[in-house]
């Protein structure tokens, strides 16, 4: 067996660069350095950690432990860093601190001295990172929540611009029964609606304020939990310590509320990637939302709704990687829960782009509708209402169906559509065909008959598009 020389790379770290260098004595490993950094992606915690920072000072300050002015010290210090992440584009850049937390501490105790290194009297990084985490995440729900709102509303716009618009309506994607673009439209209104419920749920689970359980097993220091609650905007403190600082339950939850935003969105995307094709022609995207070929100069590619569709695995990926990471640890923090971050930023990140784009896509889309309509007329999408005629004049719809069944292969047959056959051909199927029999197959009877509520009638989808838009006005 060949011999390896491994090469030990030994860290030149100082040591005020990490958080617990006190009971060390050999040097950490320079690649194991990297490994187990988290800053180059936590520093997006900035903000929201300050903030439980400030909070958990003021907490100290009630219970004592700092004074008056060791905690306004140390207040300022931590609005100064605020001030500077906003105005510095370089503030994070060069740092070599492990994580966001180190990095926070070592900027304090940079500018307010060793009164800095009081702050972290009676909390851990483990419930510190868990809070900022949570305060990141309610603020991302909100600004979700906003983008789900405008495919919301887009959605609405795009009915209303179209509004006796006619497709078919498909099953197996084989055409079914003329529905009316407003109605497609109010059907992915109604995903998203479920999608902003499922969210704000989520929301309720995630302000919840772990600090105060401290590494594991509470904080030593008489602290008023509530009290920092309040001042957090947290709805409720976190029952068990060990819990607190062990789950990330709520991380999961909100990867999978956008997984279900992500699974709507593709199959919009889908319908419209399959309705802008030649071969449908119902839709033409706008330019702005296209590419072209590099080869083929007659193509304009859905780009914006394949990568829709396709960014949908990753964010899944995600929900998976979570729960994996979760299911095998032990009591209480590990460090895998590092690895929730990136799960969290990027599924949040890409659910977000792509419900922007997706807004986009629908706003600026044309709808041609001569072709939708024509597309509902052809295929026998009205045999449905044959049948229903039969059994209103009291043939059992089994009897009503075969009839209608034969007629129809007739039809194809001689290659017309239903209400070209004459009335008098019909009639050899069923003698309770009358010449009211074309009124009933005509395509505006075929809508208007779904008269129930949910169903495609346009008086139906009329009332669902007002009650869809006072429902935004309520948001
Ligand atoms: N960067 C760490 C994380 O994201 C912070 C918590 C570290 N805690 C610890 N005991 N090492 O989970």
């Amino acid at each position: 067996m060949n011999k390896i020389r491994i090469k030990v790379v030994i860290c030149q770290m100082k040591k005020e660069q990490n958080l617990w260098g006190g009971r060390f004595t050999g040097k950490t490993d320079v690649k194991f350095v990297e490994f187990n950094r988290s800053f180059g992606f936590d520093f997006r915690l900035f903000a929201a950690d300050v903030r439980g920072s400030a909070a958990h000072c003021e907490g100290l300050r009630k219970a004592e432990v700092l004074t008056g002015q060791e905690a306004k010290q140390i207040q300022n210090g931590l609005q100064k860093l605020l001030k500077q992440s906003a105005h510095d584009k370089d503030f994070f850049a060069d740092s070599t601190a492990e994580d966001v937390h180190s990095f926070i501490e070592a900027q304090l105790v940079k500018i307010v001295g060793d009164v800095g290194r009081k702050l972290h009297t009676g909390r851990s990084r483990n419930d510190q990172v868990a809070t900022a985490l949570r305060i990141w995440l309610r603020e991302a729900i909100d600004e979700m929540t906003i983008d789900l709102q405008n495919v919301q509303k887009s959605l609405i716009d795009l009915a209303e611009n179209y509004r006796t618009a006619i497709l078919p309506g498909y099953t197996h994607l084989q055409r079914a029964q003329p529905i009316l673009l407003a109605h497609w439209c109010l059907a992915y209104f109604e995903m998203l609606k479920r999608d902003a419920a499922r969210l704000f749920e989520v929301r309720g689970r995630v302000n919840v304020l772990p600090l105060g359980a401290a590494a594991l097993a509470g904080t030593s220091y008489p602290i008023d939990r509530e009290a920092v609650a309040r001042d957090l905007d947290f709805e409720a403190i976190a029952e068990n310590s060990l819990d607190a600082v062990s789950d990330r339950d709520f991380a999961a939850e909100f990867v999978h509320a956008a997984s279900l935003i992500m699974t709507h969105l593709s199959r919009l995307a889908e319908d419209i990637i399959l309705y802008a094709t030649t071969e449908f022609g119902f839709f033409e995207l706008s330019d702005a939302v296209a590419t072209g070929s590099s080869l083929m100069p007659q193509k304009k590619n859905p780009d914006s709704m394949e990568l829709v569709r396709g960014k949908s695995g990753r964010v899944f990926g995600h929900l998976m990687g979570l729960l994996t990471m979760l299911k095998g640890l032990p009591m209480a923090y590990n460090k895998d829960m590092q690895e929730d971050k990136e799960a969290v930023f990027d599924a949040c990140d890409t659910t977000r782009d792509c419900l922007q784009i997706t807004a986009t896509v629908l706003r600026n889309l044309r709808v041609r509708e001569e072709r939708m309509q024509n597309a509902a007329i052809e295929g026998y999408l009205n045999a449905t209402e044959l049948a229903d005629y039969l059994s209103k004049k009291d043939i059992p719809f089994r009897s009503a169906h075969e009839i209608a069944g034969k007629i129809v292969l007739r039809a194809i047959e001689t290659r017309v559509e239903l209400n070209d056959l004459g009335l008098s051909e019909m009639q050899k199927y069923s003698p309770k065909i009358e010449a009211d029999i074309y009124d009933a197959l005509s395509l505006q009877q075929t809508l208007k008959t779904k008269n129930v509520i949910g169903g495609t009638a346009p008086e139906q989808v009329e009332k669902a598009l007002q009650k869809a838009k006072l429902y935004l006005t309520k948001k």
